[in-house]
């Protein structure tokens, strides 16, 4: 497999559910190279699913647009892909059924499939569980099982909404640590949403900050941190800090910017 991220432009992306709702957020601006993780954190409620499904091509932006490349994005595809929170497998498929679905759409050829498969489940450590029932398999184990059917698809960009908050702690930072090494391997952007700080630090090469009714992106900071990243370093624990007390001023400022002007 071969590097084959994507450059990312929103531009001017407003979002209402309905004429007379509110809306959701307004004037959202974001840029991503190829290749990087960006990691987009906020409280429940300030929009990031929403952003994250226009990203995706599964809901339509109220005015704005997302290009990737020079793809303007209208409609989901196998290039971008999204997981979510639910690995949604079929139970009565094996793991490499799952795993190939997406090829077997495509009209891939058997053998095709089963080497595609094959290499995908060694790339997120499930080879030994290729013919496994996915009933059979702990929550941890799912969630690879999803994330090798979004990875078989050869994507360029993948993203992923709080896609381990209902792991427990220790699958959580494997799977953390283990997609990000993923898609610097594999050279494809990420784009997380989560309300997880420790979760941006570990993963993102980027975190940006949504707050604000209707929502903004109110904060950006990167996060050069070497690989493999640990825990237990003192420049992550750092970068901890500095991310919260941003997340914490951005989040408790009353009024920035949407009455300014
Ligand atoms: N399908 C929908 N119809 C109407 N309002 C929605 C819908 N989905 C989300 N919302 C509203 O849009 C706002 C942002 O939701 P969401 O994008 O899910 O936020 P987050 O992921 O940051 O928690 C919330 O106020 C939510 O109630
Ligand atoms: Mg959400």
């Amino acid at each position: 497999m071969t590097e084959r991220g994507v450059n990312i432009k929103v531009q001017n992306l407003t979002h209402r559910y309905s004429a007379r709702g509110p809306i959701t957020f307004e004037n959202v601006q974001l840029a991503s190279n190829s290749g990087e993780v960006l990691a987009i954190i906020g409280r429940s409620g300030c929009g990031k699913s929403t952003l994250l499904h226009i990203l995706a091509g599964l809901l339509r932006p109220t005015s704005g647009t997302v290009h990737l490349d020079d793809t303007l994005v209208v409609e989901p595809s196998p290039r971008w892909v999204m997981m979510f929170q639910a690995p949604h497998l079929f139970p009565w498929m094996l793991v490499s059924q799952n795993v190939g679905i997406g090829l077997r759409f495509a009209r891939w050829g058997k053998q095709k499939i089963h080497k595609r498969v094959s290499e995908t489940l060694q790339l997120v450590d499930l080879e030994d569980y290729t013919d496994s029932n996915v009933q059979d398999l702990s929550g941890g184990q799912q969630q690879r099982v999803a994330l090798a059917r979004s990875l078989v698809m050869e994507p360029e960009l993948l993203m992923l909404d709080e896609p381990f908050s209902a792991l427990d702690a220790f699958t959580r930072s494997a799977l953390q640590h283990d997609v990000r090494s993923i898609s610097k391997r594999l050279g494809i952007n990420l784009v997380i949403v989560t309300h997880n700080i420790d979760e941006a630090v570990i993963m993102a090469d980027r975190a940006v900050i949504m707050a604000g009714s209707p929502g903004k992106i109110v904060h950006e900071m990167p996060i050069n941190l070497e690989d493999p990243r640990d825990s237990q370093d003192p420049k992550m624990q750092e970068m901890r800090t500095k991310l919260m007390e941003a997340f914490r001023e951005a989040t408790h400022a009353p009024n920035y910017e949407s009455n300014s002007g």
